[in-house]
C-alpha cells in the first residue's frame, strides 16, 4: 500500500501545488480482509488525524461495527475522496460539502486501483457518493440498500469482479430518523452474508 500512497500523494501534489490539502488514505487489514467499507470523503477530524472514520463519524462506525459483530482492525475503511471538500460562507467559517464531479473524477480511478490492491471478499459502500463510484449515477441508494450486488472494477488493464452491499451513509440516518429501522435491517442482512460467507 505504501507505493500507492507514495503515488497517490507525488500525483495530487503536482495537481494542487499550491494548495496542502491533506490526503487522508484507507485503513486496516488490506490484505483480503471480510469487508472494505467505503465512505464518501474524509470530514474536519478525519484530516486532523489523518485517518479516516473518526470523531463525530467514528461513533457511527463503531456502531456499525457492533451491530455487524466485526472488529475495526480486522476490516479495511476507506474513503472514495481522500481530501476534505469545503466551503467557505460569507462570514468566513469553512464546512463541508458533498464532493463535486472534479473530485470525484480525480479521485474514482484511485479507488478502484485500491479495490483491486486490497482484494477484500465484500464492498461496503455507505451512502450514494461510494455507490455511484462503483455502480454509475443509474442506481441510487434508496433502491439497491441491503441487497448484495456484484461490482466489476477495472483499473489499468486489471480487473475484479466483487460483492457489493450497499448501505446507507450512517450520517443520513441522523438526519432521516425514518431510516434508522431500514438501516438496522439492512445491518442484519449484511451480518446474514458474512455469516453465509464464513465470516
Ligand atoms: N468520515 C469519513 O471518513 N467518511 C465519511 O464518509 C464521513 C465521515
Amino acid at each position: 500500500m505504501e507505493k500507492y500512497r507514495q503515488r497517490c500523494r507525488d500525483f495530487f501534489s503536482g495537481l494542487w501545488p499550491a494548495e496542502e490539502k491533506v490526503l487522508v488514505f484507507g485503513e486496516g487489514q488490506s490484505d483480503h480482509p471480510p469487508v472494505m467499507l467505503i465512505g464518501e470523503a474524509p470530514g474536519e477530524q478525519e484530516t486532523l488525524q489523518r485517518r479516516p472514520f473518526v470523531g463525530k463519524a467514528g461513533k457511527n462506525l463503531d456502531g456499525f461495527l457492533e451491530a455487524v459483530a466485526l472488529r475495526r482492525e480486522e476490516i479495511y475503511i476507506s474513503n472514495v475522496v481522500k481530501v476534505r471538500p469545503t466551503k467557505v460562507s460569507a462570514r468566513g467559517s469553512v464546512s463541508n460539502r458533498p464532493p463535486n464531479r472534479e473530485e470525484l473524477a480525480l479521485f474514482t480511478p484511485w479507488l478502484r486501483e485500491e479495490i483491486l490492491l486490497v482484494q477484500p471478499r465484500l464492498l461496503v459502500t455507505l451512502g450514494n457518493t461510494a455507490l455511484h463510484a462503483l455502480l454509475g449515477d443509474g442506481v441510487t441508494i434508496g433502491q439497491l440498500h441491503g441487497q448484495t450486488q456484484q461490482a466489476t472494477v477495472r483499473f489499468s488493464g486489471s480487473e475484479g469482479t466483487f460483492a457489493l452491499f450497499p448501505l446507507y451513509h450512517p450520517a443520513s440516518i441522523i438526519y432521516n430518523r425514518a431510516l434508522q429501522a431500514v438501516y438496522e435491517e439492512d445491518l442484519r442482512a449484511l451480518r446474514g452474508v458474512l455469516d453465509a460467507g464464513g465470516r
